[in-house]
């Protein structure tokens, strides 16, 4: 049984948001997709998942310290993450306030961990992006984010011919 976790961190509720309309997304694509706030995520957890995806407000130009921190914790699982999917999103203050960043910087960390990152040629290319609040263009990004990695995720249990 495949599952999705979306973690996120959010002071302001944007964030939060956009995590709830990813989980959505994911959901309407049929995989099982559970929603928290870093803060109660055991790094062990994240194991039980197929595809994890981490979204952050922009702080100074980069990660929350909340996300942060659950990052360096997931070296103890560092080789048991390869070839699980991953994405990201943020939320910022400002119009070219560090949103793609802070995504780019979250997919960094995804990568090191061998996993897989599907880039979209059509949406927000790195992961969606919120300036302010979570409005309706936003929105959308954020299903479209959680429906691609839910047909990747399916796709790769599936196998080569699928
Ligand atoms: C400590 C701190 C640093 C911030 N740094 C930036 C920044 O560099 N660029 C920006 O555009 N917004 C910045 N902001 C604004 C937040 O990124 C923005 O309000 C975000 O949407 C908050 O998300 P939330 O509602 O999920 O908490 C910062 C906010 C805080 C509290």
């Amino acid at each position: 049984m495949q599952k999705i976790i979306v973690i996120y961190h959010s002071r302001g509720g944007t964030t939060r948001r956009m995590a709830e309309l990813v989980a959505e997304g994911a959901r309407n694509y049929g995989v099982e997709t559970d929603v928290r706030d870093a803060g109660s995520v055991e790094v062990d957890q994240l194991i039980d998942y197929s595809g994890v995806i981490i979204g952050s407000p922009v702080y100074y130009g980069s990660m929350a310290a909340e996300i942060k921190k659950l990052v360096d914790e997931s070296v103890k699982l560092h080789g048991r993450l390869d070839g699980k999917v991953g994405a990201a999103f943020a939320s910022s203050g400002n119009l070219a306030g560090g949103n793609e960043s802070t995504i780019l910087d979250i997919l960094h960390v995804l990568l090191v961990h061998g996993m897989i990152i599907h880039g979209d040629p059509k949406g927000d290319h790195y992961g969606p992006v919120a300036v302010g609040n979570c409005d309706e263009r936003a929105a959308d990004e954020c299903l479209r984010l959680g429906g691609r990695v839910a047909e990747l995720v399916k796709k790769l249990a599936a196998g080569p011919s699928a």
